[in-house]
């Protein structure tokens, strides 16, 4: 998908990796960019960064993890900025801990990394379908295809991403959906600096795993896959070799991860969960 002349959404939109989505689309000459988010200040930010280009543009605050929120979105959008062509399930949060997290937690986490995707894609899929076809991008995360040390909620939500992206995409192709899955491993963001900041292990083992890179670096991988409709988006090119490794090797792995997280378990661990 060339992004010249399409009508975009992003979740997420108003910080990191959404927000630099949002301005290399309105640089790709996109038709309309509609920025989304429970930030309503930073969506207005990115919003004005987008329109500043003479991209049409469109600030909607929007809590995701409500189904309400997400079909009110796709129906303003619609409205104002024409029938969208590529939805972009970008917003995310992440968490510490393990099993011991409050099922309450799992729940909110859940909410947002899984079942804001279930809303997109059951707002978006019959309009896209009935037009001939549509794009949606999932931002998952390497943890999603691997781990993420330190956090059991963000791997397993991660996962469940990567399989629903993989699902719409086997599953609706023949109605024209096309569905690409962006899975980094560290991005200089507030997302991932927080976590560092307050000593979480899930965040640490991220600077410990490999290089971080700037979300306009993301964004430059994921226009670059948009373009060849690749499925699988991957920043960090050193995630297709873990992956590779897994699959053929499931225990030598799990040695090797357990090896990675010797070197940033907390002494106290499990310390109380950060959310
Ligand atoms: N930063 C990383 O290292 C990294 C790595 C892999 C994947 N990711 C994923 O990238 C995505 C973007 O994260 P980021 O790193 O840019 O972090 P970020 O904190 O900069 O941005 C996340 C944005 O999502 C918004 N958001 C959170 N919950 C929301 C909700 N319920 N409704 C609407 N908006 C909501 C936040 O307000 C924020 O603006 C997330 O899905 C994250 O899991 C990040």
């Amino acid at each position: 998908m060339e992004l010249a002349g399409k009508v975009v959404v992003v979740t997420g939109g108003a910080s990191g990796i959404g927000a630099a989505l949002c301005r290399r689309f309105a640089a790709e000459g996109a038709a309309g960019v509609a920025v989304a988010d429970r930030d309503a200040a930073g969506c207005a930010a990115v919003a004005g960064d987008v329109g500043s280009v003479g991209v049409q543009s469109l600030a909607v605050e929007a809590d995701v993890a409500t189904e309400a929120a997400v079909a009110a979105l796709v129906t303003q959008v619609t409205g104002e900025l024409g029938p969208i062509d590529l939805f972009c399930a970008n917003a995310g949060i992440g968490m510490s801990g393990g099993a011991e997290v409050p099922d309450s937690e799992w729940q909110r986490i859940w909410s947002v990394n899984v079942m804001a995707h279930v809303y997109a894609a059951r707002a978006v899929i019959p309009s896209m379908a009935a037009r001939g076809g549509g794009y949606l991008l999932t931002t998952a995360s390497a943890a999603g295809l691997l781990t993420n040390l330190g956090s059991a909620p963000y791997t397993v939500t991660k996962h469940a991403a990567v399989a629903l992206a993989e699902w719409l995409s086997i599953t609706h192709a023949h109605q024209g959906i096309k569905v690409s899955c962006l899975c980094p491993q560290g991005v200089r963001t507030p997302l991932l600096l927080e976590g560092v900041a307050a000593g979480d292990p899930a965040g640490s083992s991220v600077l410990a795993a490999g290089a971080m890179l700037e979300p306009d670096d993301v964004a430059r991988a994921v226009v670059e896959a948009l373009a060849e409709e690749r499925f699988l988006v991957l920043p960090h090119p050193e995630v297709a070799t873990y992956m590779r490794h897994k699959a053929e090797d499931p225990d030598r792995w799990l040695r090797g991860m357990r090896r990675l997280w010797d070197t940033v378990r907390p002494a106290e661990w499990p310390g109380p969960s950060r959310c």
